[in-house]
């Protein structure tokens, strides 16, 4: 996402200015070319020789510099992107007027580029009328606002105003450079495994993390789209960006798909669902005896894509998920394309050493689409093979 890009952050004069250090630092992780512009209130938390180390380049304070460069008009009309973290009331109240009284207040007025602000402040200050409608206009304007968190704050209250989590602040840098594709467009996921309980403290399950259906929400959130992501119980946490709907059986699963479907434009149904069941559910735990338990029933749970299918309107898009240990994955993934009447199907090769389910890699992954679409990848990373699939069902979609 952010191989050479290229990103201006502009830190200005709140306690949380520490914090952008792990900002600058994951952008440049991440392939990102960073610049860095302060204000000379943030140089009294924190000083430029620290994000000059963590950027690898020079920091700009100074409205006054050298004659060869003008970094108060280059640096935000030369890049993808600025972030302002964090946005002061003061900077905010400056962007909001217009006003250029130093470097990082100019540079903002001549910018070019997409602008996100982080902004940080005593939860009294962040809901001050003032600060507010100066939030307002800029949004108004096209800025993007990423609210703060709520929590403790440095000044020993707590309340709303708490400098947001990084992978936070990630996606909406990502989003505000991301063509918003899905604008409008309702999407619901389904990921992570089912669990069909024997008695109240065993089930049948499978290894399946939630890793796919997380990066296809996120992929889809950073185009634009609503999305609703139906969880199975895992480990993963969902960004509260992303409605959250936990579910814990098969049919609880199905349930939960069919009444949201209606108000679904395109559904990605990630999860790995039990197809059995045990027939009966035993009240109390199970008791261990001398013999063995030769017998263990099982009964169909219902099947979602077919369920789906009978009810879903021609012009949503429903995209389903196999994961197969068979050999010719390209002739499964077809027969189950039209079997499930799909509009896509990813299918992907899983193998005993788990990778697949709970890898934040897929090994052989082929997507097919009834419109003809074919990609093939020998290996692909979950969050690519995301971004992949929602911009080719974008493309041909026209969405
Ligand atoms: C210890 C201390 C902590 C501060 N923390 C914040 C803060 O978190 N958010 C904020 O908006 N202002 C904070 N301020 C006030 C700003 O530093 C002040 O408004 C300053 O004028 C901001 O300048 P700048 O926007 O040019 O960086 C703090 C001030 C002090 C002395």
């Amino acid at each position: 996402m952010w191989t050479q890009k290229r990103v201006v952050v502009a830190v200005t004069g709140g306690i949380a200015a520490y914090k952008t250090c792990s900002l600058v630092s994951k952008l440049r992780q991440e392939g990102a070319e960073v610049k860095v512009a302060m204000t000379k209130n943030a140089t009294s938390f924190i000083s430029p020789e620290c994000f000059e180390a963590l950027a690898r380049t020079k920091v700009y304070v100074d409205l006054w510099g050298s004659a060869e460069e003008i970094p108060h008009i280059s640096l935000g009309q030369e890049c993808d992107l600025v972030v302002v973290a964090p946005a002061t009331a003061n900077i905010l109240a400056k962007m909001a007027h217009g006003i250029a009284d130093d470097l990082v207040s100019t540079m903002l007025l001549a910018a070019t580029a997409p602008v996100v602000v982080v902004p940080s402040m005593n939860a009294v200050m962040w809901e001050h009328p003032a600060v507010q409608a100066n939030l307002k206009i800029l949004a108004d304007r096209g800025v993007r606002v990423v609210n703060p968190d709520v929590g403790n704050l440095a000044c020993g209250t707590s309340g709303r105003g708490r400098f947001p989590e990084l992978d936070r602040i990630m996606a909406e840098m990502a989003k505000a450079v991301t063509v918003q594709s899905y604008q409008g467009k309702r999407v619901l996921v389904t990921a992570g495994p089912t669990r069909e309980y024997l008695d109240p403290v065993r089930f049948l399950s499978n290894p399946s993390t939630g890793k796919m259906g997380l990066a296809i929400a996120k992929a889809a959130w950073q185009r634009g789209a609503e999305v609703t992501l139906i969880l199975g119980p895992c480990e993963t946490k969902v960004p509260d960006y992303i409605n959250h709907v936990p579910v814990v059986s098969a049919e609880e699963m199905l349930e939960a798909v069919l009444s949201h479907l209606a108000n679904t434009d395109l559904l990605f149904m990630t999860a790995a669902v039990a197809d059995y069941r045990p027939k009966c559910e035993a009240a109390e735990k199970i008791k261990k005896t001398q013999s063995d338990l030769s017998t263990l029933e099982l009964t169909r749970n219902p099947d979602i894509l077919l369920q789906v299918k009978a009810v879903r309107r021609p012009e949503q898009i429903i995209v389903g998920f196999a994961a197969e240990t068979a050999a010719d994955l390209v002739e499964l993934a077809k027969k189950k394309l039209t079997a499930k009447g799909l509009d896509y199907i990813v299918a992907n090769r899983v193998h005993k050493t788990d990778k697949g389910f709970s890898s934040s890699v897929q090994s052989e992954v082929v997507i097919l689409g009834k419109d003809g679409s074919y990609r093939h990848y020998q290996e692909i990373n979950k969050e690519e093979l995301a971004h992949s699939l929602c911009d080719l069902i974008a493309t041909a979609n026209q969405l």
